[in-house]
């Protein structure tokens, strides 16, 4: 059974998800509006994995005795300076959720919650890769600079690696 004050907290996390697949679902329409199709497949992709977040917090806080709160829409920023400023936004706002998830972990321990616990390690490890791929987009965005031909190809790649995600996740769903 969940604390009152840790399924207050889950559904804190819930609320965040949310916004992150509502922030993520905008930059990916404006992306879409900027002909940047590779661009924009990668962050609607990335809003449905935020979504499958919350879905996964909301279910183990019911499993838990809890009530996981579906949470109010917030409205995200409708249009973004650039491609480079969008992922910027994203290391910023997932190095937050980071905090926020080692927020949880600290007060799971404080409670001896070892079950909450070791399900929010699957949390942890997603951050990881998380940060480390927006990251590694940054990065790559700053070497091409304001070369449009670099461009190009950056949208070319994120467009690649969507539709191997999507591969990926299909393959996974067939039977064996
Ligand atoms: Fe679900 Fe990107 O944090």
């Amino acid at each position: 059974m969940l604390s009152p004050q840790l399924s207050k907290s889950l559904n804190k996390q819930i609320e965040l998800e949310g916004f992150s697949s509502q922030y993520y679902l905008a930059m990916a329409s404006w992306a879409e509006t900027q002909g940047l199709n590779g661009v924009s497949a990668f962050l609607y992709h990335h809003s449905d994995e935020e979504r499958l977040h919350m879905l996964k917090l909301i279910k183990f806080v019911n499993e838990r005795g809890g009530h996981g709160v579906v949470p109010t829409l917030k409205q995200p920023p409708v249009t973004f300076k650039s491609v480079k400023a969008v992922f910027e936004e994203i290391l910023k706002h997932e190095m937050s959720v980071t905090a926020e998830i080692n927020h949880l972990v600290d007060a799971t321990l404080k409670e001896k919650d070892y079950t909450t616990h070791n399900f929010l390690q699957w949390y942890v490890s997603e951050q990881i890769e998380e940060e480390a791929l927006a990251r590694q987009i940054v990065d790559k965005l700053k070497l091409i600079g304001s070369d449009k031909g670099g461009l190009y190809f950056f949208d070319r790649d994120l467009e690649t690696m969507s539709n191997e995600a999507a591969a990926n996740e299909q393959a996974k769903k067939k039977p064996q």
